[in-house]
């Protein structure tokens, strides 16, 4: 079956959307030093991409999870596959994301952060389907708001292909 990509955001838009943020966290956070803590894998574009646009001083941590076999899934357990270089203590944290679908992941992961004594942890997300929502994330950051279809590009992926698009798009099938 031949599949292609309809655009959904266009890489100009993405590109302005992203600077437009990273001037309102580098506002909110005047003074401060950001702790940015990239979820791996789809996370890592964005993550590059809003570093260099903030300009308070900035470090970067990377971490992986993936979530337990699906009949603890609804629990929103996640296993830590890579976990964090540095401690978070009396950092101000914040969690860069790709999108945040049911929140399952995020409302483990936060919890999961908040518990090793940062100052302040914020989440930052290039995407949001509040529709597929089942636990409530309090969502910092959004740049964009996009309806229940599954996206790729800018990270995401379909089967780990598509990462890389410049763009946000879906994948449809001919
Ligand atoms: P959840 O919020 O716990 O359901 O998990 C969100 C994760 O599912 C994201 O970090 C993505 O890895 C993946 N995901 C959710 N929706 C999409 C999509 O539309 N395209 C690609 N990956 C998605
Ligand atoms: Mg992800």
């Amino acid at each position: 079956m031949a599949e292609h990509v309809r655009v959904l955001l266009a890489e100009e838009d993405v590109d302005r959307r992203i600077q437009e943020i990273g001037d309102q966290i580098s506002k909110d956070y005047d003074g401060k030093q950001i702790h940015l803590i990239c979820v791996l894998k789809g996370g890592s574009f964005f993550m590059c991409e809003l570093a260099k646009r903030i300009t308070v001083p900035v470090s970067l941590d990377f971490m992986s999870v993936s979530s337990y076999g699906s009949a603890t899934k609804s629990s929103g357990v996640v296993k830590i596959v890579k976990d964090l270089d540095e401690p978070l203590k009396d950092k101000d944290v914040l969690v860069v994301e790709d999108i945040v679908d049911s929140g399952r992941t995020l409302s483990y992961l936060l919890e999961m952060l908040k518990d090793r004594g940062p100052k302040s942890v914020k989440l930052c997300t290039l995407l949001d389907k509040p529709e597929r929502r089942v636990v409530d994330v309090h969502v910092d950051y959004t740049c964009f708001q996009i309806p229940d279809e599954f996206v790729v590009g800018y990270g995401l992926d379909y089967d780990q292909r598509y990462r890389n698009l410049p763009y946000i798009g879906v994948v449809e099938f001919d």
